[in-house]
């Protein structure tokens, strides 16, 4: 079969339900626990084989169900070399000795550093693009590895569905028994950057809190059928260091919770809060109740991340 000369790929974002953080490691890195899940909002990487070179064009398309993506949130995806997805794209080929180039075509969704993923799921979508459009079969464990050079939340934007995260989250195993869930995100106007929302852990010394946590979690991954309310439970390290803008998420939280949305929790190191929808509620009941300037998406789990289609 000829080499597709063009791919399209789905690429998901995720929520943490429930995220422990441990002490800072030699390497800079946290110890942490926590469940993965892929959820419906979603980017798109269009790939075109090119005979050498990589370029990106970022497109931005609005998904919100209220609220506008600010000049400063499409600022927040960089543009040309430190964008992850040509990164990802150049590791991918180098590792598989491809000499060809892409023109890669990236409609983003997700919003930046929201704590939902959004970088990794295209880098994860750019190893996969480059994979299929030069037909190289490269085993999971040898992608995930590969992901982790990248970032440590890529290995399970290469995985998808529901997954318990250990180490610096790299490493994965499969949960099964997870109900499927709807759930709406509300980002606020304000962004967090990882690496200082870590920093502001070992600050205050929170992560020491953390210790049981691969046993409380493993506790809920044994059951048979899982309520995603069990893992949010286990709570999320970063809600606590917010400082200055803890009273804005607890009051997001409590208008959320007014709304009739069940155990808002922070994804992530943040911004962005997800609540529960209760199984048979009217989305736009909730989203009528829901006062505030956030912008709001309306999400629900998913069981795959990447879906990848060759296109003529
Ligand atoms: O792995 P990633 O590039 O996404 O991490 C960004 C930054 O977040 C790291 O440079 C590090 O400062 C911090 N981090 C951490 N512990 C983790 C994951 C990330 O300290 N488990």
């Amino acid at each position: 079969m000829s080499l597709p000369r063009r791919v399209r790929v789905t690429a998901r974002a995720k929520l943490n339900l429930g995220l422990a953080v441990g002490p800072r490691r030699a390497d800079g890195f946290h110890d942490l626990t926590t469940v993965f899940q892929s959820i419906s909002l979603a980017d798109t990487l269009l790939a075109e084989r090119q005979p050498r070179g990589f370029r990106l064009i970022v497109r931005h398309e609005p998904a919100a169900e209220r609220g506008r993506l600010t000049a400063r949130t499409r600022a927040a995806v960089p543009v040309g070399q430190a964008n992850l997805a040509l990164r990802a794209a150049r590791l991918a080929a180098r590792h598989a000795g491809i000499t060809g180039g892409a023109r890669l075509t990236l409609i983003k969704r997700i919003p930046a550093q929201a704590g939902m993923g959004g970088g990794s799921a295209d880098a994860a979508a750019a190893m996969a693009a480059i994979f299929a459009l030069y037909d190289v079969r490269v085993p999971l464990a040898e992608r995930l590895e590969l992901g982790a050079e990248l970032g440590s939340d890529v290995p399970f934007a290469l995985m998808g569905g529901t997954a318990l995260g250990t180490g610096r989250g790299e490493r994965l195993r499969p949960v099964r028994g997870l109900r499927s869930f709807r759930a709406i995100v509300a980002v606020p106007a304000w962004r967090v950057s990882t690496a200082q929302a870590f920093a502001e852990l070992d600050r205050f010394r929170y992560g020491l809190t953390a210790r049981n946590a691969p046993l409380r979690f493993g506790k809920v991954t044994g059951r048979m059928v899982i309520e995603p309310c069990e893992f949010i439970r286990l709570g999320n390290s970063f809600e606590s260091v917010l400082g200055a803008r803890s009273p804005s998420f607890t009051g997001l939280c409590s208008r959320m919770r007014e709304a009739g949305l069940l155990e808002p929790r922070m994804t992530g190191s943040g911004s962005a809060v997800f609540g529960l929808l209760a199984r048979g509620a009217s989305v736009r009941a909730v989203l009528d109740r829901l006062a505030g300037s956030e912008a709001l998406y309306v999400v629900r789990s998913a069981r795959r991340a990447l879906d990848i289609g060759r296109l003529r």
